[in-house]
């Protein structure tokens, strides 16, 4: 994106092949945003989102996740369901998606395919899992697991779709064996892959690591010393990271997604982020879909605010995260944590518009604004308004697919008339 002079319009518009009519100016309560960054999205679970959040992490593994994870060996149902949280997670602000899929490399590479369709900036990751899984048919062995990643990798380097992107997906250290660890390690090596998996989520989790490796430091040491923890790397949760676990954290430059709704919902625990900020550890927000109910960045956003209140009130910290850092982190933060910075996560001149224009008038709103609200430009009133009250996205605006100027600050853009019907597609 770039920014230039509302006064030089004709000049831009023979310039840019734009026409005055696709020229339209923001009302004064109108105003743009950074796409919302999903930084941890399970799609498969997506499809039991908003029900089956009563057990603890590993019970819900094994009642309601793996036996649903299991029926995306059926495409039809993969193309149901992958259609369906593309669309609501675009309809939600998430402009960029980290996805889990499951150990099926059609129904995952479908779901590359449908992500590039709508438009929606990804990474796509096949789930590899070759032990512990409790539902004997959900499982794979070391060789299928590593042969069929291959396969996923080198199909999605193959279709080399301009925003859609691999990432290795080692469900978690309790469900992949030491060979498969170092084995999926070497190969994000060798392809300069992102990584993504699970972190320290619930203790129970992390005492069963503890005797699953013995031979390893901590549950960090497990991925480190397998090469999966790089500056390409996300790890979800991270809720009870030590000291010095934070410290590897920051050395390899990896990141953490911050799910506070999944946190809560399976009662895993509180994720102290002002203590991994404190680390200069890079992190973003999650919604950890379907451990996390709501599909929603805003809905992530609301409660890493509360989590982090609750962290105040019980005197473990000694503030809280403001609702300007926890913005962030859904915004440039994730983007960061992806290490996309250079393209997305704010509106710096150069970097992709994936934009967000908010309408918080739009018919049916759940807002409403009063006069103190909108004196001259849009108020941090209205912005923080529409954060902890907003619903859905009025209009999603994905660019590189057009060109798209803002004239002055904000206050006209052109609109080219075919991302009219884009967004019919989605809203
Ligand atoms: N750890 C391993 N797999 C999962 C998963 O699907 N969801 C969550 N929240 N944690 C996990
Ligand atoms: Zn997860």
């Amino acid at each position: 994106m770039f920014l230039e002079e509302a006064s030089q319009q004709e000049k831009l518009a023979k310039a840019w092949y734009f026409k005055p009519c696709e020229i339209r100016e923001l009302s004064n309560h109108e105003f743009f945003m950074p796409g919302l960054v999903d930084t941890h999205i399970h799609a498969p679970q997506y499809s039991f989102a908003g029900s089956n959040v009563d057990l603890p992490l590993l019970d819900w593994l094994t009642m309601y996740t793996f036996p649903t994870e299991l029926k995306f060996q059926n495409i039809d149902f993969a193309e149901e369901v992958y259609t369906r949280v593309v669309r609501r997670t675009l309809k939600n602000g998430t402009t960029t998606a980290c996805y889990f899929g499951t150990i099926h490399t059609d129904s995952s590479l479908l779901l590359a395919e449908i992500t590039d369709k709508f438009g929606q900036r990804a990474f796509v990751g096949k789930v590899c899992m070759d032990m512990n899984t409790s539902v004997p048919e959900y499982k794979e062995t070391t060789e299928e697991s590593i042969k069929e990643t291959e396969r996923f990798v080198s199909r999605m380097l193959q279709k080399n779709y301009s925003r859609v992107k691999p990432i290795m997906t080692p469900r978690f250290s309790l469900s992949c064996s030491e060979t498969l660890l170092g084995k999926l390690g070497n190969m994000a090596k060798t392809h300069n892959l992102h990584i993504q998996s699970h972190i320290s989520e619930n203790v129970n989790e992390v005492e069963a690591v503890k005797n699953l490796f013995p031979d390893y430091k901590n549950y960090t040491d497990v991925y480190d010393r397998n090469n999966l923890l790089t500056n390409k790397t996300v790890m979800a949760h991270g809720c009870y990271l030590s000291t010095e676990e934070l410290q590897v954290f920051k050395e390899r430059g990896a990141a953490i997604s911050h799910c506070p709704n999944s946190n809560l919902s399976l009662s895993s625990g509180f994720l102290n982020v002002l203590e991994v900020l404190k680390h200069d550890v890079k992190i973003g927000l999650g919604t950890d879909v379907a451990g996390g109910y709501s599909a929603s960045m805003l809905d992530a956003i609301r409660r890493a605010v509360m989590v982090s209140n609750i962290l105040l009130i019980n005197k473990i910290n000694e503030k809280s995260l403001t609702l300007k850092e926890v913005f962030r982190l859904a915004t440039l933060g994730g983007s960061q944590a992806l290490g996309l910075d250079k393209e997305i996560g704010n509106f710096e001149v150069g970097k992709e518009f994936d934009a967000l224009l908010i309408n918080p008038k739009a018919s049916d709103s759940p807002i409403d604004l009063f006069s103190g609200d909108l004196v001259g430009d849009t108020s941090e009133a209205v912005i923080q308004k529409f954060l902890y009250l907003g619903r859905w996205i009025y209009v999603s605006v994905l660019n590189k697919i057009f060109p798209c100027l803002l004239l002055g600050y904000g206050s006209l853009y052109v609109w080219p008339h075919r991302l009219n019907s884009m967004c019919d597609h989605f809203i």
